[in-house]
């Protein structure tokens, strides 16, 4: 059944249709990367901005290098942590045969090569780097399960290699390789401690910094907007306060006072939190709740990523009121 599935997907993807395909991060939206047509699907079935350049997937670090100049620190990082939940944005070979559209006018390139199974022998069938970015609406939440891609997207999403629910449920880390010392662009489940391990020197996440940073007279990270997974309802992090009319999302021992709707980990474990963020806010983003309320995370490891991800879910312009 699933090798259908993953056959299927590989002749439509080589047919230039969309197909969505599970990884161990989130569910990505796949088109051809060298096809132009294909590619601009993906943009018009999320609603994204043409000038927020995709990740490119690949099955291998050779394959990548067909696409990217790896230098030193690039290449280490690409061996270290290849193939799992790490896209290196790398300097762009120009006539290689990615879609400009793809890179949406850049000269650099991000591309990833995942470690999920079914992901990576759908990429092997397809034959062909696929673009993919995660398979949910603009500017909304990421999708962890194929009945998340089915709310966010529709039809839109295409035809859908339906796995269970993706181990990490975060995006990948976004690692910008293009010098000596790399730049975290998105934070993920690979930290910036993991990445000093292997290369020493790592510029830590600096959100103000990417947002405003260059790298010659383009930007460092076009598609890290301030808004991003948003749920419709207004979401506030590291609540104190709890609204009767608030859903609560809990993170470890919740004293008795407080009625918890969900708890993103009860022992307090952030790995387990990160799998079941999207879901939960999914699930809170219903009536008759009038936000969500979300305890604080400690800011460390992979706490770093999911509070960048609720820093971004909450910009939209709600407080709580007391
Ligand atoms: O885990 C993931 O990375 C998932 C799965 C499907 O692989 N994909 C994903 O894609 O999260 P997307 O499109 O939602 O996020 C990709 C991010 C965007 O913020 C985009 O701006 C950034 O990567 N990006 C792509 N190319 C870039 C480049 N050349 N320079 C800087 N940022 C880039
Ligand atoms: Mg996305």
């Amino acid at each position: 059944m699933i090798d259908d599935d993953i056959k299927k997907g590989a002749e439509l993807i080589r047919e230039g249709k969309l197909v969505t395909f599970p990884t161990e991060t989130v569910y990505g939206l796949g088109a051809d990367a060298t096809n132009d047509r294909a590619v601009v699907n993906i943009y018009s079935a999320k609603g994204r901005p043409t000038f927020n350049p995709l990740i490119v997937h690949v099955t291998s670090l050779e394959e990548a290098k067909k696409y990217g100049e790896f230098n030193a620190v690039a290449e280490k990082l690409a061996n270290c942590f290849w193939p799992g939940p790490m896209t290196l944005v790398v300097k762009r070979i120009p006539n290689c045969g990615i879609s400009y559209m793809v890179t949406a006018g850049l000269d650099t390139i991000a591309i990833r090569v995942p470690s999920n199974e079914i992901a990576r022998r759908f990429l092997e069938a397809c034959g062909t780097p696929v673009a993919a970015p995660s398979a949910n609406a603009s500017g909304k939440v990421s999708s962890t399960t194929a009945e998340h891609v089915r709310e966010s997207l529709g039809s839109r999403a295409g035809f859908i290699i339906e796995s269970g629910k993706s181990d990490i449920g975060l995006e990948s880390t976004i690692i910008l390789a293009t010098r000596d010392v790399p730049v975290i662009l998105r934070p993920g489940y690979i930290t910036k401690e993991d990445i000093e391990k292997v290369i020493g020197n790592v510029e830590k996440y600096d959100p103000e910094k990417i947002a405003s940073g260059k790298e010659g007279n383009k930007p460092m990270a076009p598609g890290q907007l301030k808004s991003h997974y948003a749920p419709r309802i207004p979401l506030v992090m590291n609540a104190t306060n709890f609204p009767t009319d608030y859903a609560v999302l809990a993170f470890g021992k919740v004293s008795d006072d407080i009625h918890a709707d969900l708890n993103l980990s009860e022992s307090g474990d952030l790995v387990e939190a990160a799998s079941n963020l999207f879901d939960y806010m999914r699930r809170l983003d219903t009536f008759p709740y009038k936000g969500i309320a979300v305890m604080p995370i400690p800011d460390e490891g992979i706490g770093v990523a999911i509070n960048d991800r609720l820093r971004r879910a909450s910009q939209n312009g709600f407080t709580v009121k007391k």
